[in-house]
This record gives structure tokens, C-alpha cells and sequence, in this order.
């Protein structure tokens, strides 16, 4: 198979810009590199986009909602990878649309790289989902335009799973303070991602195309219980923690606050409800599919946690 040509969307966000690194890192598997970005971006992340651009990315500005736009930036491209941000999920349906009446455009990797939105039944119920639903469900009415999710969990990183939360009713890892808040018993396993591996994963996925198309791929770095992290941040630190914990039927009356008053937090509540019932377990994880065996352990994602938590 010829090399492919990627166009990534949302290249510079939060997780956008460790899949755009990774890919750049492996640019040898891949032809063209494009981004696609608003002119806004242009300018309020110059640095990061020249910095792209000197890497051989190029860098293609439009409205990601207009029509003309973004099939103007499909020419010569095969390959589409989304990291567009949890407000603009839904402007994928268009772009899955223009893709598959755009000849060239053979592959799609819509927005996903977290919580399995098709875990179970209650799956389809779940609020922060129902968008990445509609996504799937575009995607899967496509005439020949193949595709794959890659389902990551929770990412490890500061400042997600691994942070010092200003509000910890989700939940907290608070290296200055020597500080946890941990949900449920604090027993109950969760598979966290690590972020440059959610890139790696995307690289692993493209370049192992015959085996990811048509898959949810569950990936993930490494498996902890919350007590099982804080006996690493401990051992890291070399002290004792204060440990408070929140069990799952209060995350559950603070998720329905959250929900009820429009909460910021409301999404994340959700989400940790999930990850803590057991929601980013498998029975087998797919990364030794896609040759992504390699992945960062608990005590390295512990690590720079520490780091960047310390660097505040
Ligand atoms: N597993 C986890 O723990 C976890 C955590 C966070 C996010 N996620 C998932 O990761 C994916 C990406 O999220 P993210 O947090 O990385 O995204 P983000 O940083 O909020 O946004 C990514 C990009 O989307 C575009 N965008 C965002 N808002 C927009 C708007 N209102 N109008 C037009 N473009 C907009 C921007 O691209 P341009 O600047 O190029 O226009 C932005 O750089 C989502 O599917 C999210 O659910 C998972």
C-alpha cells in the first residue's frame, strides 16, 4: 500500500497535539501531513503551528463547518484523523458526510480517544456520549469510507486522571498537599492511557490499517486501583498521604447536582461514575493487535505526574 496522506483536525488541542506529535515523529509511514486549523488558531498558537510547519506539517486554514473549507483541504488526502474538542463533536457528522462523497477520502478516525461509548446498554443513556453516538452511527452509514475508534480511558497525565483537582469531589491526586481523594473503595480497576501513547495508538491503528478498520480499538497504558496509584505516589514521594475517600453513591448524588444545576463539572462527574462501576475494563485490551505492546507503566505516568504537578 502507497503511503498515506493525513489531514488532522484539531491538531493543536489538548490531545490533538500528542497524536500530531507522534505522527510527526513517524512521519517515515506517511506521505503528506496536513492540519487543518481556523485562522483564529493561526495566530493565538503561532508558535506551535511554525514549529509544525517546520517539521514539513502543512498547516491549511478554514471553517471546519464550511463546506467549501474543508473539501477544499480533502484534495489529495486519504486519511482523516479528528481531535476535534467535546463542543464541536457534532461537526464531524458533516465532515463524515463530505468525506465519503470525496473520492480520495478512504479512511476516517473520528474523536474519540477516551470512555468506550458502546461499553454496554446503559452506554446509550449516557449523557457526555450522545454525540460521539450520532458520530459512529454517520460514520457507519457511509457508503465505503472505512474507519476504527480508538478507545483509550481516562488519560493518566496532569491534568486529568493524575491531577490536583481544585473541586476533588471527582476525585484528586494532590502531590504538594500529600493529598488523595479516591472514588469508590478504592479498589475497583481502572485502565488509564497515557497521552503521547493515545498518539502512538493513532499511529499504531494507521499503520496497522487492515487489522484496526471496522474496530473499537480498547487500548490503554497500564490497569491501577485508585490504591494502588497512591501506594505509588507514596513510594515516589517517600511520605504518607492523608486519604479521604468518596464512595460511589455519593459521586452519583454529586453527579446529579452536578447535572440538575448545569455544573461545570457535570461531564467529569459522569464520566469518573463510569470509569469507577468498572467502564475501561476488558477482557483483553486490543494493543498487541496494532503492535502498541509498548506503553507507559504506573510508575512512569506517576512520575511525571509528580513532575508536573511540582512544575506548577
Ligand atoms: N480520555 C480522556 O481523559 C479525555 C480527556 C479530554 C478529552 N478527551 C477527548 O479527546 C477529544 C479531543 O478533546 P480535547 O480536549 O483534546 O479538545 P480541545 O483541546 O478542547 O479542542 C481540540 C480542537 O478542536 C477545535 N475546536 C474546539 N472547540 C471548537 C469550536 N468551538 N469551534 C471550532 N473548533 C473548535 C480546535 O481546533 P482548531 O484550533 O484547530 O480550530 C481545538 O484545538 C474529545 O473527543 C474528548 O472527548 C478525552
Amino acid at each position: 500500500m502507497s503511503k498515506s496522506n493525513l489531514l488532522i483536525f484539531g491538531a493543536t488541542g489538548a490531545i490533538g497535539s500528542y497524536i500530531t506529535a507522534e505522527i510527526v515523529h513517524a512521519r517515515a509511514s506517511f506521505n503528506r501531513i496536513a492540519v487543518f486549523t481556523s485562522p483564529s488558531t493561526l495566530s493565538a498558537k503561532a508558535e506551535q503551528l511554525s514549529a509544525l510547519r517546520e517539521e514539513g506539517v502543512e498547516i491549511i486554514t478554514g471553517d471546519v463547518t464550511k463546506k467549501d473549507d474543508v473539501v477544499k483541504a480533502f484534495e489529495g488526502i486519504d486519511t482523516i484523523i479528528s481531535a476535534l474538542g467535546r463542543g464541536v463533536i457534532a461537526a464531524q457528522i458533516p465532515l463524515v458526510q463530505w468525506a465519503d462523497s470525496t473520492p480520495n477520502i478512504k479512511r476516517f478516525l473520528p474523536s474519540e480517544y477516551g470512555t468506550d461509548i458502546e461499553y454496554g446498554p446503559s452506554s446509550a443513556d449516557e449523557k457526555p456520549h450522545q454525540q460521539k453516538l450520532k458520530v459512529r452511527a454517520a460514520l457507519q452509514q457511509t457508503k465505503d469510507l472505512e474507519y476504527a475508534y480508538v478507545v483509550t480511558g481516562p488519560y493518566a497525565d496532569v491534568p486529568f486522571f493524575l491531577g490536583a483537582a481544585a473541586n476533588p469531589r471527582g476525585g484528586t491526586f494532590d502531590v504538594k498537599g500529600r493529598r488523595a481523594v479516591l472514588l469508590g473503595d478504592g479498589k475497583g480497576r481502572v485502565s488509564l492511557s497515557d497521552c503521547s501513547d493515545v498518539g502512538k495508538f493513532v499511529v499504531h491503528a494507521l499503520t496497522h490499517w487492515e487489522c484496526a478498520k471496522g474496530r473499537a480499538l480498547k487500548l490503554n497504558s497500564f490497569t491501577a486501583t485508585p490504591e494502588e496509584i497512591l501506594a505509588e505516589f507514596e513510594r515516589q514521594t517517600g511520605d504518607k498521604w492523608a486519604v479521604e475517600y468518596i464512595s460511589l453513591e455519593q459521586l452519583k448524588a454529586f453527579e446529579a447536582e452536578a447535572w440538575e444545576k448545569s455544573q461545570p463539572d457535570a461531564t467529569s462527574l459522569t464520566l469518573q461514575r463510569i470509569w469507577t462501576e468498572g467502564g475501561t475494563l476488558y477482557d483483553r485490551r486490543d494493543n498487541e493487535d496494532i503492535g502498541a505492546g509498548d506503553t507507559v507503566s504506573l510508575a512512569g505516568a506517576v512520575q511525571k505526574a509528580i513532575r508536573a504537578q511540582l512544575a506548577r
